[in-house]
Formats: structure tokens, sequence, C-alpha cells
């Protein structure tokens, strides 16, 4: 099968196309950068879709950029460079001649409203109460194909929570603090911690190009099928490392931080239940905590 990986180059698109070329599958990557192996997006718009079987979507700032500071101007960034990316390629595989047989968008469970006691599945409503729920909305809606284009291409959303893996995403910023011995819960550390393995996000995206016709389409939810809090996974990344997490960090260090409208991701969360991921029979190669870690600190 021949996919095309928009923001391939990053934290998941780097396991993506490593799953995918075991496989046998031949990856494009989409990109800022021109390269080999890649295309950039302009060429994407001028030139149109290469020849594919599936096109994903994964590119987007970092919304857990530390280096970047909470301003309008980053907001603006966070829109833009997972909405303007996917309404291209949304475009190229609507004006293609040969369309792709699957199309898959990965989003976020910033979807769904955090609360301690609510549980959601792909079906549960939202995306419609604070900032990053209506940036998950308008990227889903940019996402969506056409009504005389839904027919010839099957349609695929993987909401993930927190992506965690060696090289990126949350462990690769929390480890030094955790390894000095500084680590600590986040605010009350009762707010549910919804996380997945990278091996997993890959594995779901490859499951989802992957199926036959019909087989896996709609709302994905990519979380383990775990019910873990921040204080269950800082005591589990705590005695992963071997180290004490005694130093607790209050809410309104990680607001003044991060900003308050994404210290959100941290200091609140969801619980989020993978319900039709599991009926799809995708098998977790992560289900829990303590395996994921394992392979992360090994
Ligand atoms: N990591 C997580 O914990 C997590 C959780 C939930 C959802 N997600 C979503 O899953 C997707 C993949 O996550 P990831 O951790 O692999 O992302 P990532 O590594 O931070 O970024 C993926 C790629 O996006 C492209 N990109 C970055 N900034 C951009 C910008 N301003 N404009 C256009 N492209 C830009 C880059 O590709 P080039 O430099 O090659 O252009 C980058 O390699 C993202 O959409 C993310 O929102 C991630």
């Amino acid at each position: 099968m021949k996919v095309v990986v928009g923001g391939g180059s990053g934290f998941v698109g780097r396991t993506l196309t490593q799953l995918l070329s075991s496989r046998g599958h031949e990856v494009t990557v989409i990109s800022r950068q021109p390269g080999p192996g890649r295309i950039t997006w302009d060429e994407l718009s001028s030139k149109g879709l290469p020849p594919c079987d599936g096109a994903v979507n994964l590119a987007g700032e970092n919304v857990l950029n530390p280096l970047r500071w909470w301003n309008e101007e980053y907001k603006k960034d966070l829109f833009s460079s997972r909405i303007d990316t996917t309404r291209t390629l949304v475009e190229a595989i609507a004006a293609a001649e040969k369309p792709p047989q699957s199309w898959v968008l990965v989003t976020g469970v910033g979807y769904y409203k955090p609360s301690q006691t609510a549980e959601y599945t792909e079906m549960s409503e939202g995306g419609d109460f604070d900032m990053l729920s209506r940036l998950v909305t308008e990227w889903e809606t940019a996402g969506r194909l056409p009504g005389d284009k839904a027919t010839d291409t099957r349609q695929v959303v993987v909401r993930a929570g927190a992506v965690l893996g060696k090289d990126g995403g949350a462990i690769q910023q929390m480890i030094w603090p955790f390894w000095l011995g500084l680590g600590g819960t986040l605010g009350s550390g009762c707010q549910p911690f919804p996380w997945i393995h990278v091996a997993d996000v890959a594995g779901i995206i490859t499951h989802a190009l992957e199926s036959g016709t019909g087989v896996v389409s709609g709302v994905l939810n990519g979380v383990a099928p775990a019910d873990d809090t921040n204080a269950t996974f800082t005591r589990a990344l705590g005695s992963a490392l071997r180290r004490p997490t005694l130093f607790p960090v209050p809410a309104f260090v990680v607001n003044t931080l991060l900003g308050r409208e994404r210290a959100v991701i941290l200091l609140q969360g969801q619980r989020v239940i993978p319900k039709r991921t599991l009926e799809s029979g995708y098998v977790f190669k992560y289900p829990d905590l303590q395996s994921a870690l394992k392979n992360i600190v090994s």
C-alpha cells in the first residue's frame, strides 16, 4: 500500500513510518521542508495528491511546546498548523482522479469536557466548551470530505490522549525533573490522565488503513483501555525510573508556566474509553501503564 502522511516527520509519524515500512507499505511524508521521501505542502497544493491508497494527517504545532509562551500568536499557530494542513489534504483527496481508500486524521481527547466522574466513548458529546475543544471541532470539520467524495474514501478520526514514548511527547518533557527526583503530582493529582503508547497510536492508524471497506470508519478513541489519574501516572513513572515523587506541583505554578487555557491539559482530564477502537478488533500492545512505562524507560 502507498501511504501519504502529513506531519510524518514528527514524534508519532516516525513510529508510524517504521511500522508501515515494516509491513511492506511505502510512505511519502508531507512536510514544510523538502527532502528525500517527502513532498512539501506547497507541492501538494500545486501538483495534487501523489498516487496513494491511504492518507494520514499528523501535522500540528506542539501544544505543550515549552519554548513558546501562551499568547495569541501561538494560539493562531496551533489552529492554522492543524486546520490549514488538514484542509489542504482534504482538498487534494477530493480532487484526486483516483482517491485513496482511506483517510485518517489524528486529533485529541480535548474534544471531551474534563471531568473526574464522566466517562466518554466515541459517541459522547463535546467539542464546544473551551478553546482546545473548539480547536478539535474545527479541525475535525476541516477533515470531513465533501458529501459526494465521502463514499469513495473511508474516513477515520483518531482522538488521541497524551502520547507516551521514548523520544518525544509528554515523557520527554517530564523525564529530567523525574530523574532529578523532582517529579510530583500536578495540582490535586486526582484528574484523569488518558494516555496511549506511541506504538499503539501508530498501530491504530495502521489498523484503520489496512482494514477493508466499511470495517473501520468514524471516530476511534486513541487511548489505552486503562483508568489512570495524574497521581497513578506520577507514581508509576517514578517507580519505573526508581525515583521518588515527593514534590507535588501546585496548580498555580502550572497555570503560570503554561497559561490557564492549556494548563487544562495537565490539571484537568477526561476518562476516555476506547469503545469503538476495541470493538473494531484493535488489540493494544501496551494496555496498562506498567507495561508501557517499562518499555519506554528500558
Ligand atoms: N503527542 C501527543 O501527546 C498528542 C496527543 C494528542 C494528539 N496529538 C496530535 O497528534 C498529531 C501528531 O502528534 P506528534 O506528537 O507526532 O506531533 P509533533 O511531532 O509535535 O509534530 C508533527 C509534525 O507537525 C509538523 N508541524 C509542526 N509545527 C507545524 C506548523 N506550525 N505548521 C505546519 N506543520 C507543523 C512538523 O512537520 P514538518 O516540520 O516536517 O513540517 C512535525 O514533525 C498532532 O496533530 C497532535 O496534535 C498528539
